[in-house]
């Protein structure tokens, strides 16, 4: 296999139980460098979960995670940390510090993880602000700002180190139909542009088809279907096809746990 080939992100039967909970019951996939995948799955279901894996932050009870063929499974401490300095997470409220300006929550992973100088982490920061169209915000305050500039300030701090890898959970969550469509276009222009590969959780289904170029579903603990965005809209599978549709009437209503 070619370098080109090889899968940015690799999860080979992964299972994760909380107490007796099993969460994740075998998790196989396979996400091939500079895709977007979107990841659908129930709430609860174990999709967050999931990104937290892949950036080490849990460990799975059983199987492997690789991250561009290295084991995440295996890593220490400091390879863990070199590794996520390749991932940008996008978190789903934004996490932002609100005690720091929104410059000072872009330059702190620069000041904290790069040895750049001021003013070049200055220059960083203005072109990050530049990709999301939030340039005025540079000296704001958290506080200051809507839940949807917030949202564009995290993607930002996401991608401030340029990753190969970025992780969305449920970036579009709670946002009018405009911002949450400017969201999708940056989530495809910056996956472009900086020629990353990113893993979207999403329970949005517009924005799934507009970003995805992989589609996968988790169900019950595993990905009961991986195909292209064309091959999910067409799905006769069950329980895709009721989750894509939001039909009360299915397979998964019947199966969630009380
Ligand atoms: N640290 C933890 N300790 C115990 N249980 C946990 C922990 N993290 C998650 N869980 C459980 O794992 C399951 C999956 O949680 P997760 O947050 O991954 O779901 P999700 O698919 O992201 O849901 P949502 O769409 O609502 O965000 C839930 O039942 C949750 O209660
Ligand atoms: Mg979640």
């Amino acid at each position: 296999m070619s370098d080109a080939a090889k899968p940015t992100v690799e999860l080979r039967d992964v299972r994760l139980s909380f107490d007796e909970k099993e969460v994740l019951a075998g998790v196989s996939l396979s996400v091939p460098p500079r895709s977007r995948l979107v990841v659908l799955g129930q709430s609860g279901g174990g999709k967050s979960t999931l990104l937290r894996l892949i950036l080490g932050l849990l460990r799975p009870s059983s199987g492997e995670i690789l991250f561009n063929s290295l084991k995440v499974t295996r890593m220490g401490r400091l390879r863990l940390n070199r590794m996520r300095q390749k991932i940008g997470m996008v978190y789903q409220y934004s996490a932002l510090i609100s005690s720091l300006s929104v410059r000072d929550n872009l330059a702190l992973p620069l000041e904290e993880l790069t040895t750049k100088s001021r003013s070049e982490i200055d220059h960083l920061v203005e072109e990050k602000l530049a990709l999301v169209g939030m340039s005025d915000a540079r000296d704001k305050m958290p506080a200051e700002l809507s839940g949807g500039m917030r949202k564009r300030i995290g993607l930002a701090r996401g991608i401030i180190m340029d990753p190969e890898l970025i992780l969305y959970d449920e970036p579009t969550a709670g946002l009018d139909p405009v911002i949450s469509a400017v969201i999708d276009e940056l989530i495809i222009s910056l996956s472009e542009k900086i020629g990353a590969t990113s893993i979207i959780v999403t329970h949005e289904m517009g924005s799934a088809f507009k970003v995805a170029t992989h589609m996968a579903m988790l169900y019950q603990g595993r990905i009961i279907a991986s195909d292209t965005p064309e091959n999910f809209k067409a799905s006769t599978h069950p329980v895709v096809a009721q989750f894509i549709a939001g039909d009360t009437q299915g397979p998964i209503l019947q199966a969630t746990p009380s």
